[in-house]
């Protein structure tokens, strides 16, 4: 199958790219792809009548993925714009969009005690509203954030490491049941 990734944030040292680097080892034989949603304009009708190169390819490799994997931080106790603005594109024509139908999985993170729980909320609920099939599952909140890394930024923290294999692997498992 095939997995796209997307990052709430894409500084040089951003925590949830840094995940997302992590968590591709545990996708085995699967093919993955963090896709770049930084370049992306903001959502216009304008735009979407004539849609750029950038879009295009954007809304390309959505709707030739199985499934969605989603890493981001709590901005303001809610999405982060970039990643807000990935899913608005996404998420035309209504009700029947690339999103329609699409496994979807979030992981949050933070450095507060409740690991972004508030930009999970609303994540699950605008997924909901493009009738994706969001990830049933044991929430992914990474808490304390800052402390699960080395200084390359590779996850070292064995819980969170068995935490994000496992979360991963009931992911694949789900995605395959809704696929098949
Ligand atoms: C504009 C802005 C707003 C933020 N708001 C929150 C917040 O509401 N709750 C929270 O836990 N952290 C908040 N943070 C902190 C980030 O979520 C936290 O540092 C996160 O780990 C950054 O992830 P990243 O490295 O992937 O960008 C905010 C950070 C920024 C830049």
């Amino acid at each position: 199958m095939k997995f796209v990734f997307l990052s709430g944030s894409f500084h040089s040292s951003s925590c949830s790219l840094a995940i997302l680097k992590c968590v591709e080892g545990f996708f085995d034989a699967h093919e993955v792809e963090t896709l770049v949603l930084d370049d992306l304009p903001f959502y216009s009708e304008d735009l979407n009548v004539e849609k750029p190169d950038e879009i295009k390819r954007f809304l390309a490799k959505m709707e030739s993925a199985d499934g969605v994997l989603c890493c981001s931080p709590e901005y303001n106790h809610s999405i982060p714009a970039v990643l807000k603005n990935a899913i608005d594109w996404a998420s035309r024509p209504a009700f029947n969009s690339a999103l329609k139908d699409m496994p979807v999985s979030i992981i949050t993170q933070a450095n507060s005690p409740v690991g972004g729980a508030r930009a999970q909320a609303h994540l699950k609920l605008v997924f909901d509203s493009t009738l994706s099939k969001v990830h049933i599952c044991h929430e992914m909140m990474i808490t304390q954030v800052s402390t699960i890394f080395d200084q390359d930024m590779n996850v070292t923290s064995e819980k969170v490491l068995d935490r994000l294999a496992r979360h991963v692997a009931d992911f694949i498992a789900f995605t395959s049941l809704a696929r098949s």
